[in-house]
């Protein structure tokens, strides 16, 4: 079988060492391919991926909103998030799901952390933000998204009260509802160049779970500062590892090897990290 990811870039995605350990480990005759592909090439793409036989891919940055008119059927969650991270083709058709949200749902038991009725704040109001407000409303969490752009904050908080959610949304920084919050859900791409974050967490509730999307660094500015305050952390590769475990089970309906898939992730950063650290 052929699987693989577009988008733009592709070179850094980690998806194919995770995916081809999973295949390895289970025997299965299954190759991941990173295709670049970019918005103005996507029908290409599309085309490329059709004519080659490739029964499933991963879609990202900036594809998984301009890939919608490609499908035949959408499943509910892409419906609801409005965005597409993994198709598959059946008997010709293209379907499309959204894994994102609820693969972050599924990293969270690792931590320990139970969902309903809690608080959650999410710093950003994109894409990733997006999939995560819907699946954690859905869980019936209540949210709060806080966005430099408070426009964007409101119309992402209004469309995930329209699905049935509690969702408000403030300003982006510091504020009373550090004392509150539960979870806590940093989006942003601020921290993945190892910059200081633009406010902290001072007084922030300690048995909140903080969480950063970003897995690499692995431990950025921004959970440093929240394991000063004495909270719980965990970086992005649960919610890339998750999202994958998911495009299994939709992409061929069996029980992905997490551990394996874990493993290949969390060695392919420590590769990174030696690379860096030879470069210096
Ligand atoms: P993704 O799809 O990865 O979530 P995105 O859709 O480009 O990425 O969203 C990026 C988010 O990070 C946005 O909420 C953006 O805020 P604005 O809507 O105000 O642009 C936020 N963001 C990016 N750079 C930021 C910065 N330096 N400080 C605060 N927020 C930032």
């Amino acid at each position: 079988m052929k699987f693989a990811i577009i988008g733009n870039p592709v070179d850094h995605s980690l998806s194919p060492e995770m995916h081809d350990a999973g295949y390895r480990a289970l025997g299965l005759n299954a190759v991941y391919h990173r295709i670049p592909v970019t918005i103005s090439g996507i029908g290409q793409g599309v085309r490329y991926l059709l004519d080659n036989h490739y029964d499933g891919w991963n879609v990202t940055y900036p594809l998984k909103e301009a890939i919608l008119p490609f499908l035949d059927q959408v499943s509910p969650d892409a419906l609801h998030i409005g965005a597409v991270n993994t198709v598959k083709r059946v008997d010709g058709r293209l379907i499309g799901h959204n894994t994102d949200g609820e693969g972050f749902v599924q990293s969270l038991p690792a931590k320990g952390f139970e969902l309903n009725g809690k608080i959650a704040v999410i710093l950003g109001a994109g894409g990733a933000a997006k999939a995560i407000a819907v699946s954690l409303a859905q869980k019936g969490m209540q949210i709060l998204i806080l966005n430099r752009n408070k426009e964007k904050a409101q119309e992402l908080a209004e469309q995930v009260c329209k699905l049935g959610g509690n969702a408000a949304w403030g300003c982006f920084g510091a504020g009373d509802w550090l004392h509150s919050v539960d979870l806590l859900i940093q989006t942003t791409p601020v921290g993945m160049k190892s910059e200081r974050y633009p406010f902290q967490l001072k007084g922030i509730n300690p048995s909140s779970l903080v969480v950063d999307i970003i897995y690499y660094p692995e431990k950025t500015r921004f959970l440093a500062d929240a394991e000063e305050n004495g909270c719980r952390t965990m970086n992005g590769l649960g919610m890339l590892l998750y999202q994958g475990i998911l495009a299994w089970k939709f992409w061929l309906n069996v029980e992905a090897p997490v551990s394996v898939m874990h493993r290949a992730l969390t060695e392919k950063i420590r590769s990174l990290d030696q690379g860096e650290s030879e470069n210096k």
